[in-house]
């Protein structure tokens, strides 16, 4: 899928709106989804096909992609929770999905209603479904260092979710600190874990909410451990409406300044990027909060 140092995958259409409270017109998350595209991202998750009382910001999953513009080389996944919202995918015309489970029972049960482990059985048929069609897949593991009903979550667990995703043949994982409360050390130790479990660093993705101002710092660790994949979200909105006290995601304009100044091809470039960013700003109709959405990358006088 990508050429360069590191991949950075975009979750703001997605996670970063799923828990707006106010309406926001499909043709606003459209335009949204072409900026973004025209800022050079390859990979923007959509939309979610779950259940419209759950999450209504994203109702419009089908409308939403249905219209959309697909440009060649993006990839434009979409979240898929049980069959029912596979067939929906199906019909709206998606290609790359992603299942979503937890690490803690708790976050799983608040969120989509079942045990992890009815969570597993239920994605089996929706992955065998998907690989029929040669879609994509992805699936995430939520709450891998902390819980907003259980507390602080062992890497063990994280491990044997993973895992599971993993034998049910996902091409990535992706590794959420749902309510952002990991330090480097915490992704050292449970990066560590999934790797000493044989889980390849290339089918492994980091998803940061940077909650606690902890985000980039965790990248850091990230990838020196040899992680190439990281969520983000322009404009830094994001939360999931199960995990009080989630908030946004990690900026993806401050992510593109960090791998720029550290010397990281991704392929996105900064400036298109906040473009964007200023969309969504105006769109939810308040400034954005993010360190380079405010301060604008560094021309060098
Ligand atoms: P449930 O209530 O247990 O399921 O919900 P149900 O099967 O009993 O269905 C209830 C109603 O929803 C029924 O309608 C179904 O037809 C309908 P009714 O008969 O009451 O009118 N329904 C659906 N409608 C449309 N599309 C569907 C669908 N499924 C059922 N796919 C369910 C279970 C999983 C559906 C629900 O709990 C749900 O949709 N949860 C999604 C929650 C969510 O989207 N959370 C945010 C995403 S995860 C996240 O943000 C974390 C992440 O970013 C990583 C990180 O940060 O860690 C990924
Ligand atoms: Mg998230």
């Amino acid at each position: 899928m990508s050429d360069h140092d590191v991949r950075v995958y975009e979750v703001g259409p997605r996670d970063g709106l799923q828990n707006e409270r106010g309406a926001i017109p499909t043709e606003a998350k459209l335009r949204f989804i072409d900026l973004l595209a025209d800022a050079g991202l390859r990979e923007i998750e959509a939309t979610s096909f779950v259940a419209p009382r759950a999450v209504p910001q994203l109702a419009d999953a089908d409308d939403l992609l249905t219209r959309m513009e697909r440009r060649a080389g993006v990839r434009y996944p979409v979240l898929v929770p049980n069959e029912r919202g596979l067939a929906r995918a199906e019909a709206a015309g998606a290609d790359a999905i992603c299942v979503f489970t937890a690490a803690s029972e708790a976050f799983t049960k608040a969120n989509i209603n079942v045990s992890i482990a009815q969570s597993i059985d239920a994605f089996r048929p929706v992955l065998a479904r998907a690989r029929d069609h040669g879609w994509w897949t992805r699936g995430y593991v939520s709450t891998a260092f902390g819980c907003p009903y259980q507390g602080e979550v062992g890497e063990a667990a994280v491990v044997a979710v993973a895992r599971q995703l993993v034998e049910l043949g996902v091409d990535e994982v992706s590794i959420g600190d749902t309510i952002g409360v990991a330090a480097p050390g915490d992704v050292r130790r449970v990066v560590g874990a999934l790797l000493h479990a044989g889980i390849a660093a290339d089918r492994l993705a980091m998803h940061f909410h940077d909650t606690r101002g902890t985000g980039l710092a965790n990248v850091a660790a990230a990838l020196e451990l040899g992680i190439r994949c990281f969520d983000a979200s322009t404009g830094g909105t994001g939360g999931c409406p199960y995990a009080p006290g989630a908030a946004g995601n990690l900026a993806t304009e401050d992510l593109v300044y960090f791998l720029d100044r550290e010397g990281l091809t991704h392929g996105v470039e900064l400036d298109a990027l906040l473009v964007a960013a200023r969309h969504i700003s105006e769109t939810l109709g308040r400034p954005l909060s993010t360190k380079v959405g405010q301060a604008g990358g560094w021309r060098v006088p």
